[in-house]
């Protein structure tokens, strides 16, 4: 298969950035809609300061005298989140800036292919960059929701009613043991934490043929779900007790049923669930009687081509992200190594904005175990 070509890329991506920068007012754009993420108008920012930053200051050598300030705005860690909307430009000032960067960028691509740097061999920053901009560009679909969720208020009811439960819960799919291949070798699209790619023995298991369903979700509340301490580790009861949280993210309770708080999310009852953390998640598949499934297991499912369903939401895994064995932070410890603290869960498959450069088998997505804005469900797991 021939790949797309990056700067092509690249070209579709900046754009669907300032696309999304367009779709809101501009007093939107520098909200906060949610404690976890940053306004909209800081991540179009932060695309273009990142590639402009790897590619014409690290690959180039180039000075710029703008760095300086769009670094303290740009760079996460030295730009405080709920500050970053005050501090960013109006939307006309940052979409020019974005168009005098992607010409800067455009032509510093075509020195840099030239220059023999390390980064640009086997177009492995241009990739890098392409999927820099992917990640936030669903992120930005995760403060778009957030967004309109603000905008419908909280008694807003949106889309069917769900209303139906007693929903079966998703057939098995058996898988034979098998040694499998965890990692992306050979692939300038990797990331570091996909590397070292290595094989791993799996004992027979046990997959949901689909993700779990809001109706399956439903059933589960029904069923006295967040309100069974058996259900749930001690860190995950604490966590419900504390929050006092009872339903997903963005479900409204209505007249006998439930809703959608966001008129382009409603909730249907075969679609799969997300709007949950790590925590629910667990507790859901204690409940059904199943586990969450390790990393390998929805690898080696994914490989085989033998995951329906999968792509439409994330899939929570039970493991924490950890390195692969031979593990080396590249091209920053910013990347993966500052994740490496038992609190960030792997996610697997993608979800309905998640753009194809991430698709492939091995890519691992991570978030901490409560965050529940990220469009992420879970497909059940037991052992055979
Ligand atoms: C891997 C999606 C959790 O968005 O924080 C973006 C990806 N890293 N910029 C994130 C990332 C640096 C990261 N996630
Ligand atoms: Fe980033």
């Amino acid at each position: 298969m021939k790949l797309p070509d990056p700067y092509e890329r690249l070209l579709e991506l900046r754009a669907g950035c300032r696309d999304q920068l367009q779709q809101i007012s501009a007093a939107q754009s520098s909200l906060q809609p949610h404690p976890e993420l940053s306004p909209l108008i800081w991540h179009v920012g932060h695309c273009f300061f990142t590639e402009s930053l790897w590619l014409r200051r690290r690959v180039l050598g180039e000075q710029d005298a703008r760095d300086d300030a769009r670094a303290a705005l740009y760079t996460p860690e030295q730009s405080s989140k709920h500050l970053r909307g005050s501090r960013a430009p109006d939307v006309d000032a940052l979409l020019r800036e974005t168009r005098q960067s992607e010409g800067e960028c455009v032509d510093a691509w075509s020195r840099a292919a030239t220059s023999g740097h390390a980064l640009m061999q086997d177009d492995y920053l241009p990739w890098f960059i392409v999927q820099h901009y992917a990640q936030h560009l669903e992120t930005m679909a995760m403060v778009a929701q957030q967004l309109r969720m603000g905008a419908t208020g909280p008694d807003a009811h949106c889309g069917p009613r769900l209303t139906a439960t007693g929903d079966q819960l998703p057939a098995w799919l058996d898988f034979a043991a098998a040694r499998c291949r965890l990692g992306t070798q050979a692939n300038p699209q990797a990331y570091d934490n996909e590397l070292v790619a290595h094989d791993v023995e799996l004992p027979p298991y046990r997959l949901g043929q689909q993700p779990v369903s809001n109706a399956n979700w439903l059933t589960f509340m029904q069923d006295g779900g967040y309100r069974r301490p058996d259900l749930w580790d001690t860190e995950g009861w604490a966590w419900r007790r504390q929050t006092g949280i009872e339903h997903p993210l963005h479900w409204r309770e209505a007249s006998g049923g439930w809703t959608s708080a966001d008129p382009a999310d409603p909730l249907l009852a075969q679609a799969p669930v997300h709007g949950i953390c790590w925590h629910e998640a667990c507790a859901f598949a204690r409940w059904a009687g199943a586990r969450l499934p390790n990393e390998a297991e929805l690898e080696h499912a994914a490989r085989l081509d033998r995951l329906p369903g999968r792509g439409q939401v994330w899939e929570w895994c039970a493991n924490a992200l950890a390195p692969y064995p031979g593990f080396e932070a590249y091209p920053y410890a910013g990347y993966s190594q500052a994740w490496f603290d038992g609190r960030h869960r792997v996610l697997r498959g993608g979800s309905r904005h998640t753009h194809a450069e991430l698709r492939r088998p091995g890519f691992r997505n991570f978030y901490p175990e409560t965050h529940r804005h990220v469009f992420a469900g879970l497909r059940l797991a037991a052992d055979a």
